[in-house]
């Protein structure tokens, strides 16, 4: 069965470029990104994992782990980071999985058929610290990933995660949020001092800090 937001992320053990990992005990008490690409040496992924391993400051001070995947071996993967170092201007230092296997890439249904039976498609999944599935993405491998664009919803996650807020179209962090519909209107006052209506379901306030 596919993998649906809000299931626990399917846990594992596996050989990764930073030695065999259990998935669970790995990702400890932080966020993490798991996604993979179609196959080691290619242009498109190589743009893909050196944007990841240059946003990875950002995204730990998110308190995420990144990881990567694909059906290649640990050994392939170790010589192509040192292309994708080289020709990206960045240091790769998050874990690369051994898929050779296909394990993990069958457990969480990266391996498409009818697009092609012997690669991984771009798929992104954002994993919470309980384990829990929080966001599935799947992109044609023709199409490089926005990978800003993750940072965008980790900051939604986490602060949709501690307060009763949505975030709109297009959100970046310091603009306004809406008030969940959940919310009545007597307790938006005391939570969200001056919050505006522009519809009785469509109430805006500051982003709580
Ligand atoms: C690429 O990363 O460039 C790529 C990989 C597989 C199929 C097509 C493109």
């Amino acid at each position: 069965m596919s993998i649906r937001i809000g299931d626990t992320a399917p846990d594992f053990t596996a050989n990764t470029t930073d030695g065999q990992i259990n998935f669970h005990n790995w990702i400890g008490d932080s966020w993490c990104i798991l996604f993979s690409h179609p196959k080691d040496y290619t242009p498109v992924c190589t743009t893909e994992l050196g944007k990841m391993a240059n946003l990875s400051g950002e995204f730990a001070k998110r308190n995420v782990k990144l990881i990567a995947v694909s059906v290649d071996s640990v050994d392939d993967h170790k010589g192509w980071i040192n292309d994708i170092n080289e020709t990206q201007g960045c240091t790769v230092a998050y874990p690369i999985i051994d898929g050779a296997d296909r394990k993990v890439p069958e457990q969480y249904g990266m391996i498409h058929p009818e697009a092609n039976d012997s690669m991984t498609v771009r798929s992104v999944f954002v994993i919470d610290p309980k384990k829990k599935v929080r966001l599935i993405l799947t992109y044609p491998a023709s199409c490089g990933r926005n990978f800003d664009e993750l940072l965008r919803v980790v900051d939604s996650l986490q602060l949709t995660d501690s307060s009763k807020v949505a975030t709109p179209v297009n959100w970046k962090p310091g603009d306004d949020v809406i008030i969940s519909p959940a919310v009545s209107n007597e307790d938006a006052a005391k939570l969200f001092p001056g919050f505006k209506t522009v519809k009785p379901y469509l109430r805006y306030t500051k982003a709580p800090k």
